[in-house]
């Protein structure tokens, strides 16, 4: 049986988390790693699958549509395998917001989805000044002089804590169905 990791990225943390979980598990077991813009599309054979992880990053306080949607065409799926979600922003940067009950996009998630998974967790992003166009720039900027973070446009700066993926990982490759929240 393989896992399957689903991923909604803008640019590129999310990304970079999930091939990380994806080469992680490869030591246990067979993975694929599949983009969700190109996930909506594919029509899986889920009997070859028992675990589901879905990460995606979190853009002006939403999640993008995009994944209620391929949630919502996949909710039979996802309600059988066991399955895992994670999210990743900025505000994950602090301890004291970086837990899916601490995490206020995240716990909206966890209670508002017809999904519910089996485990879940938060991470912090990246800030990535250099890949953003001029508005993403500016705006960011402001949220990061509100929320005390670093404002100047010349640094780049990753905060995701990769033990704590890697801790995660092991615990979803671990777990038996008992949903989360
Ligand atoms: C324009 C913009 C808006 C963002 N809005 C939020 C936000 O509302 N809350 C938050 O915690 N992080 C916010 N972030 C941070 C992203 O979630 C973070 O950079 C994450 O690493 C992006 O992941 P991705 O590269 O996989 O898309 C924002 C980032 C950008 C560039």
């Amino acid at each position: 049986m393989k896992a399957l990791i689903i991923f909604y990225s803008r640019n590129g943390q999310t990304k970079k988390i999930a091939s990380y979980i994806a080469d992680h598990m490869r030591t246990n077991q067979l993975c694929d790693l599949v983009n969700i813009r190109d996930a909506i599309h594919i029509n899986f054979d889920w009997k070859q699958y028992n675990r589901i992880l879905i990460g995606a990053s979190i853009y002006y306080g939403y999640f993008n549509p995009i994944v209620d949607i391929f949630i919502k065409s996949n909710l039979l799926a996802l309600k059988k395998l066991i399955s895992g979600f994670f999210s990743v922003n900025l505000t994950a940067r602090k301890y004291e917001k970086s837990s899916p009950h601490t995490n206020s996009y995240t716990y909206k998630f966890l209670v508002s989805s017809p999904w519910k998974p089996d485990c879940c967790a938060v991470f912090a992003g990246a800030l990535q000044y250099s890949r953003y166009h001029w508005l993403d720039r500016a705006m960011i900027k402001i949220i990061m002089f509100i929320t005390g973070g670093e404002t100047n446009s010349q640094c780049d700066i990753e905060y995701t804590d990769w033990e704590q993926v890697k801790i995660f990982t092991n615990f979803f490759q671990q777990i038996r169905k008992q949903g989360f929240i």
